[in-house]
């Protein structure tokens, strides 16, 4: 099966392409990514020389070079998750954000229908094909105090990130329903763990302790999100992938409800312990700072279909996962300094000049 794997360059998708690589080796795995300030393919360093594996720098907004690609490569199955993924960056540049997540997840359908539905040299038998689109939970919109987000819950996105996503997820089951393309969806609750890029909450923090930096929390820190390991996502899109009907939609969350402040207190107390400081040192650092406009108040993802249905559950608890996430930070130094420098997207520049 030749997969095709958009944005695996970046945070999650490098776990997923590991993953599929790793435990798929009778699949050809291709990487397309357009290697934005996000897209970082220091984090494949392990498996960029596997047979199985191969990248592709591309932008999902060129047409053209999608069709180009199905043709020739005459992919069997596409996981996309190529996208603008920062709420802050979406406030102050929404139109990348439509270009990406809306027009880019509509080309790659249209590429798609165009070879599996279309094309009647295709000889691929028609259940094997999939179009697997990666969501997140914030397409459903802000909770109060109780409830979680179904399947079933209406759409209700509040910043410009969650209105692509939105958007790309209808245009996704529109295919579906008009053109009988084979799509699954999911929609998963905020990820951590390895290679984030810190301008998320969690690296952000890890990093700014580390150089003793204030530690920015938006408002009072009362907003609480869902968090998952990272590659508890790769294991459940794994399952979906496989398993899921096609046209069907899951959730995917821990169960793991955290207000920000008591995240930040976590990790300060956390790193303390790692860097031999005195409980209590890191917290100094905490700051409010003036809230994100729109700021969605709470997640909670109800991830029990895909239990049920499929057999998956979070591997690890908070704790666990916060500790592999920081060990991994402090270990990966250079890592961490490439990514705030800038450094990496120069080496690509070079490397990639002319193909
Ligand atoms: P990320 O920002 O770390 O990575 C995005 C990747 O997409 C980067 O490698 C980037 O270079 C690439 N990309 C961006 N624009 C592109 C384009 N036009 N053409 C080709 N490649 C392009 O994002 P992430 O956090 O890994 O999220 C991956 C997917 O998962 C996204 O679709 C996101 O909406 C979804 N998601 C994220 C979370 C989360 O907590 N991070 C939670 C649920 C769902
Ligand atoms: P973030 O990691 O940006 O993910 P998302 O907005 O997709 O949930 O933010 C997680 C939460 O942390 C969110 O409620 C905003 C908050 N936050 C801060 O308080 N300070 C920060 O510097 C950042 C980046 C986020």
């Amino acid at each position: 099966m030749r997969v095709l794997i958009t944005g695996g360059a970046g945070f999650i998708g490098s776990h997923v392409v590991r993953h599929f690589v790793n435990h798929y080796p009778g699949y050809i795995i291709y990487n397309l990514d357009k290697l934005t300030y996000a897209g970082n393919l220091e984090n494949l360093k392990d498996i960029e020389h596997k047979p199985n594996y191969h990248f592709i720098k591309g932008d999902i907004v060129d047409r053209e070079l999608l069709n180009a690609l199905f043709d020739k490569h005459r992919f069997d199955a596409v996981i996309h998750l190529a996208a603008e993924s920062h709420v802050d960056r979406s406030i102050t540049n929404p139109l990348e954000f439509v270009y990406t997540n809306v027009i880019g997840t509509v080309n790659l359908l249209h590429a798609a229908k165009s070879l599996w539905i279309d094309n009647p040299q295709y000889k691929t038998p028609a259940d094997r094909n999939l179009f697997y689109h990666v969501s997140t939970d914030e397409v459903y919109g802000s909770l109060g105090e109780t409830g979680m987000f179904t399947e079933e819950t209406p759409y209700d996105p509040h910043s410009p990130y969650s209105a692509s996503k939105a958007s790309s997820d209808h245009f996704v089951r529109a295919y579906h329903d008009t053109y009988g393309l084979p799509i699954v969806i999911s929609n998963c609750s905020n990820n951590y763990g390895p290679n984030h890029f810190p301008e998320k909450l969690i690296p952000l923090c890890i990093n700014n302790i580390k150089n003793n930096k204030p530690l920015p929390i938006y408002g009072k820190g009362e907003n609480v999100r869902d968090w998952l390991y990272v590659e508890d996502h790769a294991r459940a899109i794994d399952v979906i992938f496989h398993r899921a009907k096609t046209g069907s939609t899951y959730n995917i969350g821990g169960h793991n409800e955290w207000k920000n402040i008591d995240v930040v207190r976590l990790l300060c107390k956390i790193m303390d312990r790692k860097l031999g400081r005195p409980e209590g040192t890191s917290e100094k650092l905490i700051t409010f700072v003036k809230d994100r406009p729109g700021h969605d108040l709470r997640y909670a993802i109800d991830s029990s279909k895909l239990q049920r249905e499929l057999g998956w559950k979070p591997s690890v608890t908070f704790e666990e996962g916060l500790e592999k996430t920081v060990d991994w930070y402090l270990a990966n130094e250079e890592w961490l300094r490439n990514v705030t420098s800038g450094a990496y997207q120069q080496y690509y520049e070079l490397q990639y000049a002319g193909r």
